[in-house]
């Protein structure tokens, strides 16, 4: 099979720790649970792309270490091909430790990102890769390369602005699709941060350069701001039992590649990355339920969102 969806970006071993409370500048909290397992924005998304049906090949780096390869392993137990993920010598692979609070599921995230620093622009050759109809990037890989990335592309150029940070116009005016959250909506656009869909819609609206900004914002749901259409469309999120929103962003992302790559207009895609993302809550860790598409697409039916 042809490659749908190629990602280029990070590859993590995530430590979980749930807390009930967050502690304060200085002070020291105990975690009431602990979990380990696979994450790194990039390969989370992948994960999500290849769990809902899609043909995924992923471009990034490990550690030569035992992590590295276990990360590896599950990932083509995943279906994801990972044959241009390369072993960096002399350096641990990526790690994070996120922290869950158990009041909502709300998280903070720290990146030691090891070998995912080394990701060069070398490493895209060749390009492109296998006629991929989507390329997916995420900022948690050296932003020469997700620029590099982004230059070479003739596929639908989507990019998750995570983590986040300020972005050049020479690489935003490469990028048909953004999909940032509210606080990275914020620091790449230099505005404040939006507080409700009407705000958000408005700053992702001062980005004219990128023809479709995507807004995900949590249980409110996200806002799609199409610069042909000249308008906004707000789509609900489904309710359903959260205990860790940690991935939600990535699973949104890695779904709604894979169905673009299908030939899904950007609200169809939208509406079902958005049941999908909802139902990737109701597990512990960055991977802990990414739904197939029939699940996601039976929820979002359930509402009367899908299909269109
Ligand atoms: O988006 C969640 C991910 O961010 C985690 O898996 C962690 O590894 C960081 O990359």
């Amino acid at each position: 099979m042809s490659v749908e969806v190629v990602v280029v970006g990070s590859l993590n071993a995530d430590r979980t720790l749930y807390v009930h409370e967050w502690p304060g500048p200085g002070e020291t909290v105990m975690a009431a649970d602990s979990l380990a397992g696979f994450g790194g924005k990039g390969a989370n998304q992948a994960v999500a792309a290849a769990k809902a049906g899609g043909s995924v090949a992923m471009i990034g780096r490990v550690g030569d270490d035992s992590i590295g390869r276990e990360m590896l392993a599950d990932l083509r137990q995943q279906g994801v091909d990972v044959s241009r993920v390369r072993t960096q010598a002399g350096s641990p692979s990526g790690s994070a430790t996120v922290v869950v609070s158990l009041a909502g599921g709300d998280n903070f995230i720290i990146v030691d990102p090891g070998a995912n620093a080394a990701v060069e622009p070398k490493d895209l050759d060749p390009w492109p890769v296998a006629g991929a109809a989507v390329v997916l990037l995420q900022l948690e890989v050296p932003i020469e390369t997700v620029a590099s990335a982004a230059q070479r592309s003739s596929a639908l150029l989507v990019l998750n602005p995570a983590p986040a940070r300020h972005l050049s116009a020479d690489l935003l005016r490469h990028v048909d699709v953004l999909i940032p959250n509210a606080r990275e909506l914020a620091a790449v656009t230099g505005g404040p941060l939006p507080s409700s869909i009407e705000e958000a819609a408005s700053l992702a609206g001062s980005l004219t350069d990128v023809p479709v900004v995507i807004v995900t914002m949590g249980a409110a749901g996200v806002v799609i701001r199409s610069r042909e259409r000249g308008r906004s469309t707000h789509i609900v999120a489904p309710r359903v039992a959260t205990v860790d929103t940690t991935g939600a962003g990535d699973c949104f992302c890695g779904v709604f590649a894979v169905e673009s790559a299908r030939g899904a207009t950007v609200e169809e895609a939208t509406r079902l990355a958005v049941a999908a993302a909802s139902l990737s809550t109701m597990g512990h860790g960055a991977r802990g339920a990414l739904p197939t598409r029939d699940a996601a697409a039976k929820l979002a039916m359930q509402l009367g969102q899908f299909p269109l």
